[in-house]
């Protein structure tokens, strides 16, 4: 149930970061909104790293490390938009690291909930 509440927030974070970053200026909801997302999904991901810890503390922590990085650049990118200063290479950027952060992720969740799904 954590995991999938980690899925959903983690979709929902990116459809809002697109939606945040196409505007000129911004939104400031949808700013607010994307912290909130993050603040439930630390809570989140501090509850599913006890059973990632058993499987392998070396993915759990890197996947701990990592995410942090991306929120971190996440809000200097929310920083940067409020004065027009995103740069397409910020943008590929942020691209490139959630799809690292996304592989990471499942390969610490050992590809649940995905491998029983179908
Ligand atoms: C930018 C925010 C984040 C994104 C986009 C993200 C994304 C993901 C994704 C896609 C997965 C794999 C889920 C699956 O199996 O399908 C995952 C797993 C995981 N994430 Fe995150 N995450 C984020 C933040 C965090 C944070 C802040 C923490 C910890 C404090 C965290 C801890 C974990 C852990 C421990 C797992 C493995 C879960 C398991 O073993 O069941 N994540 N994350």
């Amino acid at each position: 149930m954590y995991l999938w509440l980690h899925i959903i927030l983690a979709v929902a974070l990116i459809v809002l970061l697109v939606l945040d970053l196409r505007k000129t200026n911004g939104s400031l909801p949808i700013a607010m909104t994307i912290r909130g997302i993050y603040v439930v999904m630390i809570i989140d991901g501090i509850i599913l790293l006890g059973k990632a810890w058993h499987r392998s503390p070396v993915l759990a922590s890197a996947k701990v490390l990592f995410s942090l990085v991306v929120i971190g650049f996440i809000e200097v990118l929310m920083a940067k938009r409020a004065r027009n200063q995103v740069t397409k290479s910020d943008f590929y950027r942020i691209a490139i690291e959630l799809v690292l952060l996304i592989i990471l992720g499942l390969f610490t969740a050992g590809f649940r909930p995905w491998i029983h799904l179908f």
